[in-house]
């Protein structure tokens, strides 16, 4: 049994009063969950701040990106040693708003994951098709060069340590979610994959998350297919109500 890992993506949204007021009516909701990895990832402005308000506490704190190198003339980014002081353990790479928006290729997404491993980062690694691809019947092929590319050259025990979120780009803020069998389907291919690049064993310990228009009332639907193992929530991840609903989706 994998234990599921709900993380919340919040994208660039909340000043900080509204960072910290989220977060503080998380911990109150999920004080007594025990049997799930939490995760929120702030703003990079609220990293400190909602580290000291998580400390102790079963949330843990995750980056929505960085960069590959330690330090130096890399204007406007955030390394992996940053992110490690300001109390992150986590850190979500390959987004596809960063594919999209900021053209982050599987080579550098790569790069980043191998990067955050030599920091003792966990990073979410997002793989998913656009809707053009999945109604060009072309998703297998395209989120298997995603996991063949962004996770080239890791080592069995490197992988151990990663999540894989499956995000289909036509779900992601859009309401539209996919079915739980379409889903199921994606999440089962990555499953098939990483025992061919890695082993079974690797295969069956990885966590895939599902993400895309995840709210309180789809999550348990979505979490009972056998290959989906949490979520990457963006839009409900935002209010107290919605992402403990989800946290909560067994009880
Ligand atoms: P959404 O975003 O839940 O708002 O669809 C998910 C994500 O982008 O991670």
């Amino acid at each position: 049994m994998r234990r599921p890992i709900l993380a919340g993506n919040w994208k660039m949204n909340t000043s900080l009063k509204e960072a910290v007021e989220l977060v503080t009516g998380l911990k109150r909701e999920l004080a007594g969950v025990t049997d799930a990895d939490i995760v929120v990832c702030p703003p990079f402005t609220h990293l400190t701040t909602i580290r000291d308000v998580v400390a102790g506490s079963n949330i843990a704190l995750g980056a929505q990106n960085m960069y590959i190198a330690e330090e130096g003339a890399f204007t406007g980014e955030i390394s992996p040693k940053m992110l490690k002081d300001s109390g992150c353990t986590y850190v979500i790479l390959g987004h596809s708003e960063r594919r999209q928006y900021f053209n982050e290729s599987d080579e550098f997404i790569n790069t980043k994951a191998k990067k955050a491993l030599e920091h003792g980062l966990t990073p979410i690694i997002c793989v998913g098709e656009t809707l053009d691809q999945r109604e060009q019947g072309i998703t297998g092929k395209i989120v298997t060069t995603q996991i063949k590319g962004c996770l080239a050259g890791l080592s069995e025990s490197d992988m151990l340590k990663c999540v894989i979120a499956y995000e289909p780009v036509w779900a992601i803020g859009t309401g539209k979610t996919a079915s739980n069998a379409q889903a199921q389907e994606v999440h089962a291919l990555i499953r098939s994959l990483l025992t061919e690049l890695f082993s079974e064993t690797v295969a069956q310990k990885i966590r895939i998350q599902y993400g895309g228009s995840v709210k309180p009332d789809n999550i348990a639907g979505l979490m009972q297919e056998k290959d989906i193992d949490g979520a990457l929530v963006g839009g409900a991840s935002l209010k107290v109500s919605s992402f403990a609903g989800i946290v909560l989706f067994n009880k």
